[in-house]
């Protein structure tokens, strides 16, 4: 029998907690459709936030130098990358950072995503009237691909000054590789395009894949980039809203804390900021364990599908806990998938709402959860589907 693991096969309740994916559901449905993860964060973080609490002053604040070094440290030791304390914003979450950065350096203007897409990536360009000119990303002999050639007919559109790319890219997992990044940076370079790259799930990498930063991208390709990270995913903290906008050139940099200054947007808070410090210094292990269990999870999805409901099917993500479901072969649309799969109480991300076309007929489901929840939730799947 496989040994209990305390940390990831069971969660405090958390209904009744004005938990946005299970108190949003209906009693007694598993929701598996929310990007927050089933799993207590690393108790590093726990001890932290209680040692904030304990001290009972909680004034206006600011992010101190712990924070810096600990967000820099864990670029440098995670990933790589080198960077100074003074390169990074720290916002109230990557939407939020990305929404300000994209109204400081180009508020007018059309702006490219690749589709299917994370949907704030069409709702804020289009919150500022930028144009959207979306890309559809193919599905090539079991790989989403890059579609480079339709990438730069958008991109070198006239109106274009923006482009949303999402690295580690959400809903399909998929890790764009050096050579990948250089060829879109080289395309936004060359058309004058300002880079938004959201890294918020760049630390969920898969066992036996490799992530790529923009941030280790030459100077030349990547110095006009925004990128945009977040303990958040990481370790289950997106209700602490703390995220980092990395802006190398301090024009640009000036540029979006002024204007985030006038408008008085608010920073993430001192528990944010506690959370984060403490993560960023001692959750490598936590990470590691975690990243581990979801590939369990993804391989027991993945050994159900085959056997018992072969109509779907999912490209293994290299990264992120989601795993985008290929519903075609049921013939159903994402309304109708829904509703079934609703009925037999379980709720998965609807695919049209990551692009009316490019998703239709996918569902995505967030596999971060103790394997016996997801296990029920595959079970009502095929209840759903085969009666
Ligand atoms: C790609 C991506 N960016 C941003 C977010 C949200 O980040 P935040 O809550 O920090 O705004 C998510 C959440 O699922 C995401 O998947």
């Amino acid at each position: 029998m496989t040994p209990i693991n305390p940390l990831f096969d069971s969660f405090p309740e958390r209904r009744g907690t004005c938990s946005a994916k299970w108190d949003g559901m209906a009693e007694g449905v598993i929701p598996m459709q929310v990007a927050d993860m089933d799993f207590r964060s690393p108790q590093c973080v726990i001890d932290a936030l209680k040692a904030r609490a304990d001290h009972g002053m909680f004034g206006y604040s600011f992010a101190g130098d712990a924070f810096f070094e600990a967000a820099c440290g864990w670029q440098a030791r995670v990933h790589g990358c080198t960077g100074n304390k003074e390169e990074i914003l720290p916002a109230a979450g990557v939407i939020t950072g990305l929404q300000w950065a994209m109204k400081a350096l180009t508020p007018e203007g059309g702006c490219v995503i690749l589709l299917p897409s994370y949907p704030p990536f069409m709702s804020v360009p289009e919150n500022l009237s930028k144009p959207l000119h979306p890309v559809t990303m193919p599905n090539q002999n079991g790989r989403w691909e890059l579609p480079l050639e339709a990438l730069e007919r958008e991109l070198s559109r006239e109106d274009v000054n923006a482009f949303i790319l999402c690295n580690p890219h959400n809903p399909t997992g998929r890790i764009w590789t050096r050579e990948e990044l250089c060829s879109m940076l080289s395309l936004c370079k060359k058309h004058g395009v300002t880079v938004y790259s959201d890294e918020i799930h760049g630390d969920i990498i898969l066992p036996g894949e490799e992530f790529v930063s923009v941030l280790s991208l030459p100077e030349e390709l990547a110095g006009e980039a925004v990128v945009l990270n977040a303990p958040s995913k990481t370790f289950n903290l997106p209700g602490l809203q703390t995220s980092c906008m990395i802006v190398r050139n301090p024009a640009q940099r000036k540029k979006i804390a002024e204007l985030m200054g006038r408008n008085h947007v608010p920073g993430p808070d001192i528990m944010g900021f506690a959370a984060a410090t403490a993560a960023y210094t001692g959750g490598e292990e936590w990470l590691r364990e975690m990243v581990r269990y979801v590939a369990g999870n993804l391989d027991v999805m993945a050994d159900f599908f085959a056997r018992e409901l072969p109509e779907i099917s999912f490209i293994r993500p290299q990264a992120t806990y989601l795993a985008w479901l290929d519903c075609r072969k049921t013939g159903l649309s994402c309304k109708e998938l829904h509703e079934k799969f609703l009925s037999a109480g379980v709720s998965l991300g609807v695919g049209t709402n990551f692009g009316e076309t490019a998703g239709e007929g996918f569902m995505r489901l967030t596999a971060a959860c103790p394997r016996a929840l997801l296990t029920e939730a595959l079970r009502r799947m095929k209840k759903a589907l085969h009666g």
